[in-house]
């Protein structure tokens, strides 16, 4: 079918459609502006005025507002030096094929509706569970929007298998995890009404595993384990072989929030950091973190899939046409539809292949690495801790607290580095997570040597 014969009510305006190409392209190439960031409510007020209105803008007037308000106050995080919080790095091809793929719209909830982005999909989870050691035949998954989600739905299969095994299981039911757990566990709990047993973790972020062993011991509501594949706030990974021991004594399940650090399974020489990964019952790595694909999205995966599919789904008349026995994403996770959101990660795979992944992971390895040896040269400095995978925290030994927060802002605001605050056991220190392979360690160091 031609443009001309869309029977659409809403017209298309070719001219703003080839505008709005060219600024994709433009964006793909260039990158973001470091210097855009967050602006006060009140100039949106007065740029984006009263942009929804019975007549309508038209195309070019409203894609102007995107370009010209909208874009330039969002914080660069796909930049080079965007490096705190856990920031990303889409590769050209993920980030030209997220634009062609929001074209296709396809839904990729159900097998019928986008059989072949499913299938695509299942090639890149399929990736993620060898690299992590698990046998293909009974492993799934799906991609979900984020950690967040994927580790909700990761133990909600949990405790969906262990009220099965325990038919007379405890009113209050409790997850094991270290304190240096992501804040989304802590949310999760909340949503899913369950506690929370926390365990101390030692002086590099890692879970302290004979006090998990015998708050195991002494708690028969445990129904998981979460251990930490980096710690969001260190780089941590947890002696996930021990806590796999763990779980097969008391019989429940693990799972293991990677969304940020399982991204180095994709690096051979890293995958020994996970040893005990194997026996996990399910993981989640994000690929818009360290994996190089955009926004939004997260790799769940259980070891068993059917345990995915047995605590999630979704019933009613209007499913009934859905074929049970196809591949339905919408089964393995609290959602119903959704986009292929794995497809962006799958299409840079299959362009640049898994080698050239394995590059970038050992790359940004390196520049983290570097990054460290600098501040160690730095006599205003002190390295605190790492890199832990990517990430390195650090103390000033000249500035006060708010001396440290005025520096990170004047530096977010020129565009020469995003490094924030954070807490490390106690004290405010400065942490540096690395996941962009274009990272240029030198220049990071120079503007680190402005800390005197
Ligand atoms: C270790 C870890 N788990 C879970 C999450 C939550 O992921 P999301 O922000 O995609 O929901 C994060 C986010 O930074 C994380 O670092």
């Amino acid at each position: 079918m031609t443009e001309k014969e869309r029977p659409f009510l809403f017209e298309i305006n070719p001219s703003s459609l080839e505008t709005m190409l060219s600024w994709t392209k433009m964006r793909i190439v260039s990158g973001p502006d470091p210097i855009s960031g967050a602006k006060p409510a009140s100039f949106f007020d007065k740029e984006l005025g009263n942009s929804i209105n019975k007549d309508g803008l038209g195309w070019e007037k409203a894609f102007k507002l995107f370009s010209n308000i909208i874009v330039p106050s969002a914080r660069p995080f796909d930049h080079p030096t965007s490096l705190s919080f856990v920031a990303a790095a889409p590769t050209p091809a993920a980030l030209s094929f997220d634009a062609v793929l929001g074209a296709a719209e396809i839904f990729a909830g159900n097998w019928d509706g986008g059989s072949g982005a499913i299938h695509a999909e299942n090639q890149a989870l399929a990736w993620l569970a060898s690299l992590a050691g698990w046998p293909l035949k009974n492993a799934g998954g799906v991609f979900v929007s984020g950690g967040t989600l994927g580790n909700l739905s990761a133990l909600h299969a949990a405790r969906t298998v262990y009220k099965t095994k325990n038919p007379n299981f405890p009113k209050k039911l409790a997850i094991l995890c270290s304190t240096e757990a992501h804040s989304s566990v802590d949310a999760i709990a909340r949503v899913m009404d369950f506690e929370i047993i926390r365990v101390s973790s030692d002086e590099f972020g890692r879970i302290n595993i004979n006090e998990a062993a015998s708050s195991l011991n002494k708690a028969s509501e445990i129904f998981a384990i979460v251990a930490n594949a980096g710690a969001t706030n260190s780089g941590a990974i947890d002696d996930i072989s021990g806590l796999a021991d763990l779980a097969k004594i008391h019989d429940i399940w693990l799972h293991v929030d990677g969304a940020y650090g399982l991204a180095a399974l994709a690096d051979p020489e890293s995958s020994n950091l996970f040893k005990g990964l194997e026996h996990a019952d399910s993981l989640i790595v994000d690929p818009h973190k360290w994996l190089f694909a955009p926004y939004d999205s997260c790799a769940l995966l259980y070891k068993n899939a059917i345990f995915g599919a047995q605590a999630h789904g979704q019933k009613g008349h209007y499913l009934d046409i859905v074929d049970k026995n196809a591949w339905n994403p919408s089964d393995f996770a609290l959602h119903l539809t959704r986009r292929p959101r794995g497809l962006p990660l799958w299409f840079s795979l299959a362009v640049y292949g898994s080698r050239t992944y394995a590059k970038a992971i050992k790359q940004t390895l390196k520049i983290a690495r570097q990054i460290a040896d600098g501040i160690t040269k730095i006599e205003s400095l002190e390295l605190i801790l790492g890199p832990q995978l990517t990430v390195i925290l650090f103390r000033s030994l000249k500035l006060s607290k708010s001396e440290l927060y005025d520096w990170s802002e004047r530096h977010r605001r020129d565009g020469s580095l995003l490094c924030l605050p954070t807490m490390w056991k106690g004290e405010t220190v400065l942490r540096i997570c690395v996941v962009n392979p274009d990272t240029e360690a030198k220049k990071i160091i120079d503007v680190l040597k402005t800390l005197a």
